[in-house]
């Protein structure tokens, strides 16, 4: 939209054209949410960040929090000064709140308690008197996972190679298993065998099968780049076993 203007030399025609371009320039503020995804752990409590920019009172106009994936996809409603609650997802009930204090200055973020892992997703804040929105990734991350366990499986006398297993619990979402010789060089296993639990967490497992060439000692790397989380473990093979 083209809100600059030149000065018409009939006042009366510039008050007219004024207020028409205050009215249709309305609106140009913008919804601003994170650029990065938010990571949060199963039953933090967080924000969800989302505000007017330049700020504006929104007190009084109805604003919405959706997940488009959700039916119902209301995470938070309020409309007419009042938070709707018989409208939104049963899961988020008792669960969410604004900050009403902010309001005021267009800041319209979320606060949503006792975070749970079905809670990743992507949101959408919304101001529908002013057509704006934008959108929020929420990653959540188990708060549980375990150190990897390595064990020694088998052992070929032929070959003189070694074949390793390692395990670890308590993931969310799916890691990635490496596994590292001495040196840090990748080495080339088998597939990642990958179990999902009761409780939604991932448990993983990798077999690699090292020959003394590689050194002695060999790491199990568990990783999972999104929401930033490793655990590794080492293990040293004595000469005996090759
Ligand atoms: C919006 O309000 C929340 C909660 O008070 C605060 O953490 C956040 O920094 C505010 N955002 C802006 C842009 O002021
Ligand atoms: C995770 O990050 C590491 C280090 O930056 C990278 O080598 C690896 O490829 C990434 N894994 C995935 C699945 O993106």
């Amino acid at each position: 939209m083209n809100c600059s203007f030149s000065l018409h030399s009939d006042p009366s025609v510039f008050l007219v054209f004024h207020l028409l371009l205050a009215h249709s320039c309305r609106g140009q503020s913008q919804l601003i949410g994170p650029s990065q995804p938010i990571v949060a752990k199963v039953s933090d409590d967080i924000i969800l960040p989302c505000h007017l920019d330049p700020a504006e009172d929104v007190v009084a106009m109805t604003l919405e929090w959706t997940r488009p994936d959700l039916d119902p996809n209301f995470v938070h409603m309020r409309r007419a000064g009042q938070d709707l609650v018989d409208t939104k997802h049963p899961s988020y009930k008792g669960r969410t709140s604004l900050f009403i204090n902010e309001l005021r200055r267009g800041n319209i973020s979320l606060k949503l308690s006792k975070v749970k892992l079905s809670d990743g997703g992507t949101y959408h804040c919304f101001i529908p008197k002013l057509d704006k929105r934008s959108s929020v990734e929420l990653v959540v991350a188990s708060g549980a996972v375990s150190s990897p366990v390595i064990d020694l499986v088998g052992t070929d006398s032929n070959t003189g190679a070694v074949v390793l297993e390692c395990e670890s619990k308590g993931w969310y979402p799916e890691p990635e298993v490496l596994w590292l010789d001495g040196e840090g060089n990748l080495l080339s296993a088998g597939p990642t065998e990958t179990v999902r639990g009761p409780d939604d967490l991932y448990t993983v497992s990798s077999r690699v099968t090292v020959e003394k060439r590689h050194s002695n000692s060999f790491t199990c790397r568990v990783q999972q780049n999104k929401t930033n989380q490793a655990r590794e473990t080492q293990i040293y093979i004595s000469d005996d076993f090759f």
